[in-house]
C-alpha cells in the first residue's frame, strides 16, 4: 500500500517526534534544550555512555552521529518496534487521529476477502480445538501429552483435532452458513475431479494453527498420529492468506521479544518452535521445512540482525544451509548476517531441548558460525589446492559468489577479506605441501631444525629472537642490513630496546665489542644479551658455550653454515616480521575502513593486500629454497665453515 506525502506530513506535523523517541530514551538534560526542539540522548540503537543520539524537532529528524541512524517518526517506529512501514503509518495515525483513506476497490475486495477467508480458518480452529477436547480427541490429548507439551502450551498454540471423518468440518461450517466454496478457497476442503463431492482436507490428524503476523489464523499443519502415517505433516495450500514462502510460524510471538534481545532463532519445524518456546526460549521461528526465501530473511532482519538458523549436523542439514547461503547471500546489507547452527547429529532443536534443556540448547547456538566461516568452509572443503588452476578455480568462485551481493559495500568487504584469507590459505597450503614432502625424506620439519622453546613462545618471539641472536653472533649483518634492521617492527618491547641498543652501539661506539656493553644496560636487557650469548647455566663453561641459546633455537649453525645462508636465513627472518606487522597495519586499515569506505581507503587496503600476498609468495619461495640448502649442508657441512666463528670473534 502506498501512502501519499501529504498523509505522512499529516501524521508528522500532529506529533511530536520527541514524544514518540522519548518513550524509548532518556534525554540528556544538559545537552537538551527542549524550546528549541532540540533533544539530545544516548542512542537507542548503539551502546554508549555519553549521548550522541539527536532529535530536531523542527526538522522531524532523528540522527545518531556516533552510529549513523537516521529516520523520521515511522522509521524510528520500525527500527525499534520492528513493525513493517505500513504497520507504522497505521498505528502513528491512529494516534494522531489522522483517517487512512479507504484503498482502492479493487484492493478493497481483496481485503475483504482475505478477512472472510481468516474468520472461516477462525472458525475452523476453534472446531478444531473443541474435537481435541471432546469424545474423539482422547488419541490427540495422549499423543501431546506423550510429546511433554503443556496444557498452557496447547492453549497458546491453540492445538486442536481434526476428526477422522469425510466431513466433519464441512458439515460444521456449513451449519454456521459458510458457502463450500469459501471452505475450498480457505484450504480447508479438497474438490475432487469429476464432479464429487468435496470433503476434509485434515483427517484424523492433530492440528495446529498457523498463524499470521497479527496472530490470525490463517492455515493448518496437521499431524499424522499413526507411526508411519503419510505424509507426517499435512499443510494447507497456497491461499490469498497463506503464502508459504513468507510465512514465519510463530512470527507474531516472536517478534517483540527477538527484538527486545536483539536475537532470533530460527528452526525448521514448527514442533521445534513450540518446544523451543514452551522451554522459555520466546523469539523463535519456524520456517516451515521449505528453502529460505528473500522475503523470509528479509523479515528474519525486522526482528534481528543476525538469527541464528539451526540445521541438522547431518548431510542434509549442511546441503539445507548451502542452499540458505545462495539465498542470503544477493540481498546481505551492511550490519545483517545469519549465524549457522549446525545440531548434534540426529537431533532436532526438539529433542536438545527435551534431552539438555534449555542450556544445551544455549550451548549449540553460542557455538553458532558466522555466515561467512560456512561459506568459507563450503568452498574449501571441496578444493584441492595443489595446482595454479585450482587455486585460481576456488578464486573463480568466490568471486561468483560474491557477484551476487547487491549491496556494494557488502561486496567490497567481502572481497577484501576473502582475498585476504585465500592469500593466507594459499601460503599454508604452500607451507606444508614442503613439511609433507620433508617427512617423505626424512628431514626435519623446518629448515632451522628448530625446537620451540616453551609452549608461550610465539612464532613472532622466536623470530625477533632469533634476529636478534644473529646480529649478536654475526655483527656484519647488522651493518649490512642496518637500515631495515633499525626499522623493524618487533612486537616485544624488550626486543625493541635491545634493536635500539644495538643500532646505537653500531652508530655511536664503533669498535666497541658488544660484550662489554652488557655491564651499561638494565638487567632484564642485560640478561637478553646473556641468553644471547652465553650459557646461563654453568658459566665456568663461558667460552665454550657462547651462543649456545641462539644454536639451540637455530641447531644449523652447529653445522657452520656458509656466511651467504646465514645472511639469507637472517633476511627471512626478517621477512616474516615484517609480513606480520603489515598484516596488522591491513587488518586495522580493515577495521578502520567500517567507518568510511571511500576510494582512498578502498585503493590503499587494494594495494596492502596486494603487496601481502605477493611477498608472502616471495616469502614461501625463500623458505622452500633455505630449506633445500639446509638439507645439503646437513648432510655435508662445509669446509670453510670454521671461518665465520672466527669473523664473529674478532
Ligand atoms: P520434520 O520431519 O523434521 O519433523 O519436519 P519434526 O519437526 O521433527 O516433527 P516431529 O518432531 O517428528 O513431529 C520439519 C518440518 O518440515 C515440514 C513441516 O513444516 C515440519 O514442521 N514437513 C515435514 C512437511 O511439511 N511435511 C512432512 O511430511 C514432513
Ligand atoms: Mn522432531
Amino acid at each position: 500500500m502506498r501512502f501519499e506525502t501529504r498523509l505522512l506530513d499529516e501524521i508528522r506535523a500532529r506529533l511530536t517526534l520527541s514524544d514518540i523517541v522519548g518513550r524509548r530514551v532518556t534525554w540528556d538534560r544538559r545537552k537538551t534544550q527542549p524550546g528549541k526542539g532540540d533533544y539530545w540522548a544516548c542512542c537507542p540503537f548503539h551502546q554508549e555512555k555519553s549521548p550522541s543520539f539527536h532529535v530536531d524537532d523542527r526538522r522531524n529528524r532523528y540522527k545518531c552521529f556516533g552510529c549513523g541512524a537516521s529516520g523520521d517518526h515511522f522509521t524510528f517506529l520500525c527500527e525499534t518496534e520492528g513493525l513493517s512501514f505500513p504497520e507504522s503509518v497505521e498505528r502513528l495515525a491512529e494516534q494522531a487521529g489522522v483517517a487512512l483513506p479507504a484503498p482502492d476497490p479493487q484492493a478493497a475486495r481483496r481485503e475483504k476477502k482475505r478477512a472472510g477467508l481468516a474468520d472461516i480458518c477462525e472458525m475452523a480452529a476453534q472446531f478444531f480445538q473443541n474435537e481435541m477436547a471432546g469424545p474423539r480427541g482422547g488419541e490427540a490429548r495422549q499423543y501431546v501429552a506423550k510429546r511433554g507439551l503443556s496444557p498452557e502450551t496447547l492453549r497458546e498454540f491453540r492445538f486442536g483435532f481434526a476428526p477422522d471423518s469425510r466431513d466433519a468440518l464441512k458439515t460444521y461450517l456449513k451449519a454456521r452458513e459458510i458457502p463450500e466454496a469459501a471452505m475450498i478457497e480457505a484450504g480447508l476442503l479438497i474438490q475432487p475431479e469429476g464432479g464429487r463431492p468435496s470433503y476434509d482436507r485434515f483427517r484424523g490428524r492433530l492440528m495446529i494453527p498457523i498463524q499470521d503476523d497479527r496472530g490470525r489464523v490463517v492455515a493448518f499443519g496437521g499431524r499424522t498420529m499413526l507411526p508411519d502415517g503419510q505424509p507426517k505433516y499435512l499443510n494447507s495450500p497456497e491461499t490469498p492468506l497463506f503464502h508459504k514462502g513468507v510465512m514465519l510460524f510463530n512470527a507474531h510471538r516472536a517478534r517483540e521479544p527477538a527484538f527486545k534481545a536483539q536475537e532470533a532463532v530460527v528452526v525448521e519445524g514448527y514442533m521445534d518452535a513450540i518446544a523451543l518456546y514452551q522451554a522459555g526460549i520466546r523469539h523463535v521461528v519456524a520456517s516451515l521445512g521449505t528453502a529460505f526465501t528473500e522475503d523470509q530473511i528479509l523479515r528474519l532482519w525486522k526482528f534481528a540482525p543476525e538469527p541464528v538458523i539451526c540445521f541438522d549436523g547431518d548431510a542434509a542439514g549442511v546441503s539445507a544451509a548451502h542452499r540458505a547461503i545462495d539465498r542470503i547471500f544477493p540481498v546481505l546489507k551492511s550490519g545483517f548476517s545469519f549465524q549457522f547452527c549446525f545440531l548434534p547429529d540426529g537431533m532436532d532443536p526438539d529433542d536438545l531441548v527435551k534431552d539438555q534443556g534449555v542450556s544445551g540448547f544455549h550451548e549449540q547456538t553460542s557455538a553458532a558460525k558466522s555466515l561467512f566461516d560456512v561459506v568459507w568452509e563450503r568452498e574449501i572443503s571441496v578444493s584441492r589446492l595443489d595446482t595454479p588452476e585450482r587455486k585460481a578455480a576456488l578464486e573463480k568462485r568466490f568471486d561468483d559468489l560474491i557477484g551476487t551481493i547487491r549491496d556494494e559495500r557488502v561486496r567490497r568487504r567481502y572481497q577484501l577479506d576473502l582475498k585476504f584469507k585465500l592469500s593466507n590459505l594459499f601460503f599454508e597450503s604452500a607451507r606444508q605441501g614442503r613439511r609433507t614432502d620433508g617427512k617423505k625424506t626424512g628431514t626435519e620439519p623446518s629448515f632451522l631444525g628448530m625446537v620451540k622453546e616453551g609452549v608461550s613462545e610465539s612464532d613472532d618471539f622466536g623470530n625477533e629472537r632469533l634476529v636478534l641472536g644473529l646480529c649478536m653472533r654475526f655483527p656484519h649483518l647488522l651493518d649490512r642490513h642496518f637500515e631495515r634492521f633499525s626499522r623493524l617492527p618487533f612486537v616485544n618491547t624488550l626486543h625493541r630496546q635491545l634493536r635500539d641498543v644495538l643500532c646505537r652501539i653500531v652508530d655511536e661506539l664503533e669498535g666497541t665489542p658488544i660484550a662489554d656493553l652488557t655491564q651499561a644496560h638494565d638487567t632484564a636487557l642485560r640478561d637478553i644479551m646473556h641468553e644471547m650469548m652465553l650459557e646461563t647455566i654453568g658459566l665456568q663453561q663461558q667460552k665454550k658455550a657462547e651462543f649456545s641459546v641462539l644454536n639451540h633455537r637455530f641447531p644449523l649453525l652447529k653445522s657452520h653454515p656458509p656466511e651467504d645462508f646465514v645472511e639469507a636465513a637472517f633476511l627471512h627472518f626478517i621477512d616474516v616480521l615484517e609480513l606480520n606487522a603489515l598484516e596488522e597495519e591491513l587488518d586495522s586499515e580493515l577495521s578502520g575502513a567500517d567507518e568510511q569506505l571511500d576510494e582512498t581507503v578502498w585503493g590503499r587496503i587494494q594495494a596492502l593486500t596486494q603487496d601481502l600476498s605477493r611477498r608472502r609468495e616471495e616469502c614461501a619461495r625463500d623458505e622452500a629454497e633455505l630449506a633445500e640448502r639446509a638439507k645439503k649442508i646437513r648432510a655435508a657441512p662445509p669446509v670453510e665453515a670454521l671461518a665465520i666463528t672466527s669473523a664473529a670473534d674478532a
